[in-house]
């Protein structure tokens, strides 16, 4: 086993719908990340079906490992935090999460410590600009949520506007945690409306949620108009995750809009694709 491979225990899970669950592991002692990277996670598939099957009372289980698989998991919770936490999806035929929805705390998995990614605040050079626009799909919401846990991206940047898009109402995962967020980090600086909240229903009509996707809404003005502030070359950061098909429309419709991508620390937009 690599040098940074380390057992972590799982903590707590919530399941947020058949498809979607966030859970959390114990934090080595040694793990040191920024908010927005990425870590992989691991499972031994037969090892859990081995925890199943003694928890079930088999006395026939089998505990011989076969490969662990590992996959890249963006990080929700904040450097700060004790705890490390993940947001999931339920692929039922996937290989790594077919395995990971039957997790009961108590549970071991493996965690490589050694974090990944570049989609943090970090890349951008400074003199900031005033505005950052955070647009996720699906789970592509976790590495926002450990950026809006940190102090310094509410101390940087004048608004923060999070614009979250999942399928149905149910699949909108995190919104208290995201009003909770609001009110407390506002409070801290001063600014109760820094972060405008922006969520996005696609497949059912929800009361206080926009309904098209993000590129349409873009291009439209309609996100500017809900967000009541402007994209600008000038004045803003726009950081993309989840669904390569959103980040590739959205990219492109960001560039109609006159952005362009960061490269070396210069430029608007920032991108990551889950899959
Ligand atoms: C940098 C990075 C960070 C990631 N962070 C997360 C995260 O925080 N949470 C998370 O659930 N996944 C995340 N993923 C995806 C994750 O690595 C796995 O793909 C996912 O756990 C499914 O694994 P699997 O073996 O079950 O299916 P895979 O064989 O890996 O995927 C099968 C198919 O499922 C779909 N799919 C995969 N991941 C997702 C997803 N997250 N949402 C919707 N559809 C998906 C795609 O169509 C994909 O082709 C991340 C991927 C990358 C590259
Ligand atoms: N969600 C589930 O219940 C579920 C269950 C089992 C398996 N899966 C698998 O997981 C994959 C992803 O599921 P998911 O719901 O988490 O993510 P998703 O399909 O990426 O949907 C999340 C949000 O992204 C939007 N979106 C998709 N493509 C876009 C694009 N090109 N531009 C802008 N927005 C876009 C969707 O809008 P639209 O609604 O308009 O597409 C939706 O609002 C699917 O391919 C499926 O195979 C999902």
């Amino acid at each position: 086993m690599s040098d940074n491979i380390q057992t972590v225990t799982v903590l707590s899970k919530t399941t947020w719908t058949p498809n979607l669950f966030s859970f959390t592991v114990s934090r080595p002692d040694s793990f040191k990340f920024t908010a927005g990277q990425f870590v992989r996670l691991g499972v031994n598939p037969s090892q859990l079906k081995y925890y199943q099957q003694i928890e079930a009372g088999d006395e026939t289980a089998d505990s011989a490992l076969n490969e662990d698989v590992f996959r890249a998991y963006s990080i929700v919770s904040s450097p700060f935090d004790e705890v490390i936490e993940f947001f999931s999806i339920v692929i039922p035929d996937g290989a790594f999460t077919s395995q990971l929805q039957h997790l009961q705390v108590g549970d071991e998995l493996l965690l490589n410590t050694m974090p990944f990614g570049f989609l943090t605040l970090a890349r951008y050079q400074k003199p900031l600009p005033k505005d950052l626009w955070l647009l996720a799909t699906g789970t592509g919401l976790a590495p926002f949520l450990s950026m809006l846990q940190d102090l310094k991206t509410w101390e940087d940047y004048e608004h923060i506007v999070l614009a979250y898009s999942a399928r149905s109402l149910d699949e909108l995962a995190y919104v208290e945690k995201i009003e909770s967020l609001q009110e407390d980090f506002g409070a801290l600086v001063d600014n109760p409306a820094k972060l405008i909240f922006i969520p996005i229903v696609t497949r059912e009509p929800v009361e206080g949620a926009l309904s098209e996707r993000l590129p349409k809404l873009l291009l439209e003005g309609t996100l500017e108009k809900q967000a009541g502030i402007a994209l600008d070359i000038d004045t803003t950061h726009v950081m993309l995750c989840g669904n390569p098909d959103m980040v590739e429309d959205t990219k492109e419709a960001l560039k109609t809009l006159g952005l362009v991508m960061n490269r070396r620390g210069e430029g608007n937009i920032a991108v990551e694709n889950y899959w």
